[in-house]
């Protein structure tokens, strides 16, 4: 069988390490062949594609990025399903392993089911937000490099007498904000499922300030404050929910100067949080959902996504990936909270 292996829309870490699992596994244990597929769905719309060997995967588990490049465009784009039948009967392409987020595997699951293409999925975000799986890969390293950095701004907040706001990213979800800030003993987190009131951020930053504390606020990009939202809303957001005018964090500091006035600095991660190696964990994630895409491929399950349930690796429906955003729930919000201040 041959298979061509796409990833789609914003990069994370663990891509490379995925599709070194999906070629030596579909090498070594189904004689598959495969082919890479340049800049997402726009390679297979557009004809860009190569060989891909077991050389071409050698040493990838530890590489950030991805060697197949990647792209936002739409698979309905530019000749949609029936281009990419072309491209793929062209090339004697059988099958494709998408390794994408929501978008994607949404985009994907419509291929199949109403097009008929062949296609396997491989859940992908920094966010964490896809139902369909316990944990994507990503996550793990892009809350350890916001981890790590939340202890270097802490030394330099305790220096000048400081509070740091730091933005992470997460335009629907907390995720990266709820465990980098439980990891970094931020005093608080401010999430978009949880909007609170500047008295409150106020009641957190100044309890740490009397504790003898340079206080710590994590917030992640999609978050508003509580009544705030005209204020905010006027700064004019984009189609991804984010302001325009520089994130969150520039337009939370300086009110938390105004309103407790300690002295605050603004620190906007950004795409730190995607670049670089990923961890030891998602290395070892991204192997196997890889792996088990591979197999899920050579068996012909159409429109099945490899997953992470409990700490086995699973198949489940694309679709289900894709039904509701998996935010962060108020059980895991209240305990927290307990931290705060
Ligand atoms: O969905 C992953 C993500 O990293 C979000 O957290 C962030 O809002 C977005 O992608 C950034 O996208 P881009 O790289 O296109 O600016």
């Amino acid at each position: 069988m041959k298979i061509g292996v796409l990833t789609s829309g914003g990069d994370c870490p663990g891509l490379n390490a995925v599709i070194r699992g999906i070629v030596r596994k579909g090498i070594r244990s189904h004689e598959d062949t495969f082919v890479g597929i340049r800049d997402g769905w726009r390679g297979l719309l557009e004809d860009d594609v190569f060989d891909m060997s077991m050389l071409d995967v050698r040493g990838l588990s530890g590489r950030g990025g991805t060697i197949l490049g990647t792209s936002r465009t739409h698979p309905y784009e530019g000749g949609g399903p029936e281009r990419m039948r072309e491209v793929m009967s062209a090339h004697g392409i059988d099958a494709i392993v998408a390794i994408g987020g929501e978008g994607t595997l949404a985009g994907a699951a419509r291929l199949v089911h109403e097009e008929g293409l062949n296609i396997i999925g491989v859940p992908k975000t920094i966010d964490n937000d896809l139902s369909g799986t316990d944990y994507t890969f990503g996550f793990d390293s892009a809350h350890a490099i916001a981890t790590e950095s939340i202890d270097r701004l802490r030394t330099t907040a305790e220096s000048h007498h400081r509070c740091m706001v730091i933005e992470v990213m997460g335009r629907n979800v907390g995720w990266i904000a709820l465990h980098a800030g439980m990891a970094g003993g931020a005093h608080a987190i401010l999430m978009p499922e949880f909007p609170v009131s500047f008295d409150q951020i106020e009641e957190w930053v100044t309890s740490a300030r009397d504790r003898g504390r340079a206080p710590i606020v994590v917030v992640a990009e999609g978050f508003i404050p509580e009544g705030l939202d005209e204020q905010v809303a006027d700064r004019g957001v984009d189609n991804k929910g984010r302001t325009r005018l520089g994130g969150i964090a520039d337009f939370l500091a300086p009110k938390i100067e105004e309103i407790t006035g300690i002295e605050s600095r603004a620190t906007i991660l950004g795409h730190l949080q995607r670049g670089g190696s990923p961890t030891a964990y998602d290395r070892v994630l991204s192997t196997r959902l890889g792996m088990a895409a591979a197999d899920l491929a050579h068996n012909g399950d159409w429109g099945k996504m490899a997953s992470l349930k409990g700490t086995d690796i699973v198949s489940v429906d694309m679709a289900s990936a894709v039904d509701r955003l998996k935010s962060v729930p108020l059980q895991r919000w209240e305990e927290a909270q307990v931290l705060f201040g």
